[in-house]
C-alpha cells in the first residue's frame, strides 16, 4: 500500500433519514433543509433526504430538497415495491444528481417472520424493484435489510442479482447492530470473492450501535474494500443509532496511515454540524462524545497539561481547530460592537445574514446587561437559538415573575403576546416555578402538554452562564420538543414550552 494513493470512500449521511428515525428526533421541513445545507458544506457524498412514502411530510422534504439543494446527490428511501419506488423518484425528479435506495430484507428470521416470503420471492422482488429504480435513476442503490444475519449463499445470490438488474451500490446492512469488525470484514471479502459481479458495484455498509461497535464495524468494512459508508451526525438514529460521522472521518483522516483512505468532508465544518443537529432534534452530544463532545480536547490531570504545554502531540492526536472547535474562548461584552460579534460568530462556524446578525446582535445586548463576560458558549446558544428558531412564533414571551418558597405554592405570572394582543395570567398551583410555569403557558395558549423529558444544561461554565432548557412534550398522543435559552431557568422554560407549543401549532395547522 506505501505509496499509493489514498481511496476515497463516499460519505452517505442519513441523519435525516435514519437519524429522523431516533425517539422524538423529528425535524420540520424548515429544519430539514437547515441541515441539509449544512451537510452541502460539511462535504457529504450523498444526502438520504427521508423516505417518500412514509407520509406527505417526508414527501415534501425529499422534494423541497432535491430541488433546492446543490452540491451532493440526494438520495430517497424505498421499499422494493412500485408504489414506494413511484413515489420516490416523483420526490427526488428535480435533483441534478439524485438515488433511489431500494431495501428488502433477507435474513431468514425476516423472510419468515415479517415477509412470509420464500427465498425465490425475495430474489424475484429485488430484480423486480432494482429494475423499476433503474428505469427512473441510473444511480440505484439496493439493501439487503439485515445482511450481516443473512447466509452466506443467498446473500450473493441476492446481491448477484441486484447487480444485474441495475444495482450500482449494495449497501450491507447491520440493520440489528449484532456483527463484529471480523465479522463485518470476512462478509464483505466474502461478497468480493464469491459474487461474479461485485465489481460493478460499490459496496456500502450501514452499521447500528446496539453493541457499541457500529464505527468499527463501518471502519472494517472500508479495510475489506467497502467504497461508501453510510452515517449520522452525532450517531443518532433507530434505537442506540447509527455510525458517527464524525468518528467514522476523523478515524480515516488521523489514521491514514493505517486506511489508506480519504473522504471530501471539510473537517472543520464537523463541530459546528454536530451543534446544529443536536440543537435541532434536541438529542444533545454527551460530554465525553469523540471529536464533537464538549470534553473530546479537555485535558484535566497535571500530567496531561503539563505534557500539552511542552509539546502537544504528547496527549493530542487531532487539533480541536481541525473539528471546528475554534482556538480561543475570546470574551466579549456589552461594549462589543456587532462585528466582533459577527467575527466570533464566523470563527465558530456561523455565517449570519444581517438580519441574523441584527437579531442575534439585539439578544446579545440584553444578554451583556446581565452577564459581564460573554464566552463561546453563549455566542453558540444564542446563534443557534436564532437560526434554528424555524418555527413561527405565534405566541412569544413579554414579561413574567415567578415565586416560589420552601414550604409556599408557587406563584407564576406571565404576559404572552398573539397576533399583536397581550394576554396575561396568574397561576399559584404546581410543586416549584417550573411547573407553575407550564401550567401559566398553558392556560394562555389554551394548549395542553404532558412533560415526557425535561433537561437543562449550562452554555458555559459559571453561575451567570446561559442555561439551556430542552424538553419534551406530549400533544394529542404525539411528542414535540421544545428549547428555550436564558440565564434564568424559569425563563428559559417558558421559552422552551413556547417552542414546543408553537412548533404544535404550527404542525396542526400544515397537516388540516
Ligand atoms: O438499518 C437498516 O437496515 C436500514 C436500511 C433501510 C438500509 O436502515
Ligand atoms: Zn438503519
Amino acid at each position: 500500500m506505501t505509496g499509493a494513493s489514498p481511496r476515497n470512500i463516499t460519505i452517505f449521511d442519513t441523519t435525516l433519514r435514519d437519524g429522523e428515525q431516533s425517539p422524538g428526533a423529528s425535524m420540520n421541513l424548515v429544519e430539514k433543509l437547515e441541515v441539509a445545507q449544512a451537510l452541502v458544506e460539511l462535504g457529504v457524498d450523498v444526502i438520504e433526504a427521508g423516505f417518500p412514502i412514509a407520509s406527505p411530510g417526508d414527501f415534501e422534504a425529499v422534494q423541497r430538497i432535491a430541488s433546492s439543494v446543490r452540491g451532493a446527490t440526494i438520495c430517497g428511501l424505498a421499499r422494493c415495491n412500485d408504489k414506494d419506488i413511484d413515489r420516490a423518484w416523483e420526490a427526488l425528479k428535480q435533483a441534478p444528481q439524485s438515488r433511489i435506495h431500494v431495501f428488502l430484507a433477507t435474513s431468514a428470521i425476516h423472510r419468515e417472520f415479517k415477509l412470509r416470503m420464500t427465498p425465490d420471492e425475495i430474489v424475484a422482488r429485488a430484480v423486480g424493484g432494482v429494475s423499476r429504480a433503474a428505469g427512473y435513476t441510473d444511480d440505484v442503490e439496493f439493501s439487503p435489510e439485515d445482511a450481516c444475519r443473512t447466509e452466506h449463499d443467498f446473500l450473493c445470490r441476492v446481491v448477484e442479482a441486484a447487480i444485474s438488474a441495475g444495482a450500482t451500490t449494495i449497501n450491507i446492512p447491520d440493520t440489528v447492530g449484532y456483527a463484529t469488525p471480523e465479522e463485518v470484514f470476512e462478509r464483505i471479502t466474502m461478497l468480493r470473492n464469491r459474487v461474479p459481479n461485485i465489481d460493478r458495484a460499490v459496496i456500502s455498509i450501514h452499521c447500528h450501535d446496539d453493541l457499541g461497535m457500529a464505527v468499527a464495524n463501518s471502519l472494517a468494512a472500508v479495510r475489506a474494500g467497502a467504497g461508501q459508508i453510510e452515517c449520522t451526525i452525532n450517531g443518532i438514529g433507530e434505537r442506540a443509532g447509527n455510525a458517527a460521522l464524525e468518528e467514522v472521518v476523523m478515524a480515516m483522516h488521523t489514521r491514514q496511515d493505517y486506511f489508506h483512505c480519504t473522504t471530501h468532508i471539510q473537517t472543520e465544518r464537523l463541530v459546528p454540524t454536530s451543534r446544529l443537529v443536536s440543537k435541532t432534534t434536541g438529542i444533545s452530544v454527551q460530554r465525553n462524545k469523540a471529536i464533537v463532545g464538549r470534553n473530546a480536547f479537555a485535558h484535566e490531570s497535571g500530567i496531561h497539561q503539563d505534557g500539552m504545554l511542552k509539546e502537544r502531540s504528547t496527549y493530542e492526536i487531532m487539533s480541536p481547530a481541525d473539528v471546528g472547535f475554534s482556538k480561543t474562548d475570546l470574551v466579549l461584552g456589552k461594549h462589543s460592537g456587532r462585528a466582533a460579534l459577527a467575527d466570533r460568530a464566523r470563527a465558530l462556524g456561523y455565517q449570519l445574514t444581517g438580519e441574523q446578525l441584527q437579531e442575534v446582535f439585539e439578544r446579545f445586548k440584553e444578554l451583556a446587561d446581565k452577564k459581564k463576560e460573554l464566552y463561546d458558549g453563549d455566542i453558540v446558544a444564542l446563534v443557534q437559538q436564532q437560526i434554528s428558531g424555524s418555527v413561527p412564533e405565534e405566541w412569544s414571551l413579554v414579561d413574567f415573575e415567578a415565586m416560589s418558597s420552601t414550604h409556599g405554592v408557587p406563584r407564576v405570572k406571565l404576559t404572552l403576546s398573539h397576533a399583536g394582543e397581550e394576554k396575561t395570567e396568574t397561576v399559584e398551583q404546581g410543586d416549584g416555578p417550573i411547573d407553575a410555569a407550564f401550567w401559566a403557558v398553558e392556560k394562555i395558549t389554551g394548549v395542553s402538554v404532558v412533560c415526557k423529558d425535561y433537561g437543562v444544561r449550562s452554555a458555559t461554565l459559571g453561575r451567570d452562564a446561559i442555561g439551556e432548557v430542552n424538553i419534551e412534550v406530549e400533544h394529542q398522543g404525539r411528542v414535540y420538543r421544545g428549547v428555550g435559552a436564558s440565564t434564568d431557568t424559569v425563563e428559559s422554560t417558558i421559552l422552551a414550552v413556547l417552542n414546543a407549543v408553537n412548533r404544535i401549532i404550527a404542525e396542526t395547522r400544515t397537516e388540516n
